[in-house]
């Protein structure tokens, strides 16, 4: 059986105020209609019924969830009482749902990247299931191919790249390195045998429990020792017990230590979106580069990127970006935008 797992835990900075402590990026709409969660799951369709979906989120988001995947049963939304990061959230998800399913296949994907190509999104995330069919304990990641030395990524050195077919051939893994410095990032962008991780991991749930017990052993005993009160008491026993795991990634803590990796080279319009430039890169643009919206009119202006509700009337600006909320109007050069996460932080300090 496969079964996939949304992690949907993350808060968004980089997009505040547009994005918040309280409405992360992956419920809110960067592109078209869809929040990025909604987009998510709309993915899977033809792939996995809405049964075999799991979201894991902490205790604050679960309303969220609840409003946007009205498909998901509440109990398919596994809870966190507090953010560990990854590898505890990933690690409690799949107690949770070995105790629902048994040892099944699962696929761990991120709530808010963007996907642009869905059928060889598909074809990939299928071939992996296959492949772990084969290979029980393989873990299995999709590797996405670099243009930049971009260091806010995992990268993954593949073996044996002969006749590769995108998003079909399985690819065996010499090493996985979270994160590197730009030097190692700029020396790996040259070698050609990398690939960056698109933080999504394909795995029976048997693995991810066994490498989580063999390299993160405090956090297996804990989450191990949940799984052993009544389905009554765990809620109790969770809020109790789970702050004290380990607050580490799944790639530091595991997939730079874990054997038997493999990759998909994949292709299907991948970007994890993490700067507003991102979202102009994939937006619909009209001729002079201003990304489109509805009520955003352009006089004589060009590359501009403007979220707002109100009619927005832009004459003769460049390259600005311009977020209107119900509490904040941002106006920003767009080179200067990333500035953003310190803005936030002395405005919200200074309120
Ligand atoms: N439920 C839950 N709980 N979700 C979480 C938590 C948590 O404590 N922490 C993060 N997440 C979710 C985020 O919402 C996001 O969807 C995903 O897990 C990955 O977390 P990030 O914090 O965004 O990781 P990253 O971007 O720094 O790095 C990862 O993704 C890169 C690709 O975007 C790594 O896997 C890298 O290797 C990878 O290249
Ligand atoms: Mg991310």
């Amino acid at each position: 059986m496969n079964c996939v797992l949304i992690m949907a835990g993350g808060k968004g900075e980089r997009f505040w105020p547009y994005s918040t402590d309280e409405k992360p990026k992956q419920f809110i709409n960067l592109f078209g209609n869809k929040t990025m969660i909604q987009q998510t799951i709309g993915r899977l369709e033809g792939i996995v019924p809405f049964e075999n979906i799991f979201v894991v989120t902490g205790e604050r988001y679960l309303k969220l969830v609840k409003e946007q995947l009205p498909n998901i049963s509440e109990e398919n939304i596994i809870i966190e009482p507090v953010g560990r990061n990854t590898a505890p959230c990933i690690g409690l998800s799949a107690f949770y749902i070995k105790r629902k399913f048994g040892d099944v296949n699962l696929a761990v994907l991120p709530a808010d990247h963007l996907i642009q190509d869905t059928q060889n999104f598909k074809k990939a995330l299928l071939n992996a299931f296959e492949f772990i069919n084969n290979n029980k304990s393989a873990i299995v990641t999709l590797g996405i191919k670099p243009d930049r030395p971009e260091t806010g990524y995992g990268y993954i050195k593949f073996i044996d790249s002969e006749n590769v077919v995108l998003n079909e051939t399985v690819l065996k893994v010499d090493k996985f390195v979270e994160k590197p410095s730009k030097n190692m990032a700029e020396k790996y962008l040259k070698e050609g045998t990398y690939l960056w991780n698109a933080g999504i991991f394909v795995w029976k749930i048997s693995t991810i429990i066994n490498n989580i017990k063999k390299f993160l052993p405090h956090t297996f005993d804990i989450l191990d020792g949940l799984f052993t009160f009544s389905e009554e008491e765990y809620n109790l026993k969770l809020r109790e017990f789970y702050p004290k795991v380990d607050n580490i990634s799944i790639d530091y803590g595991v997939m730079e230590h874990a054997e038997n990796i493999y990759v998909i080279p994949s292709e299907f319009g991948w970007d994890d979106v993490g700067s507003w430039t991102a979202v102009e890169r994939h937006s619909d643009k009209d001729e002079s580069g201003n990304v489109k919206g509805e009520h955003i009119f352009y006089f004589n202006s060009k590359g501009n990127i403007v979220k707002s509700k109100k009619k927005t009337i832009l004459n003769d600006v460049e390259d600005l970006v311009i977020i209107e909320t119900d509490e904040y109007l941002i106006v920003s050069k767009k080179q200067s935008i990333q500035k953003i996460k310190d803005i936030k932080k002395k405005m919200l300090n200074n309120e």
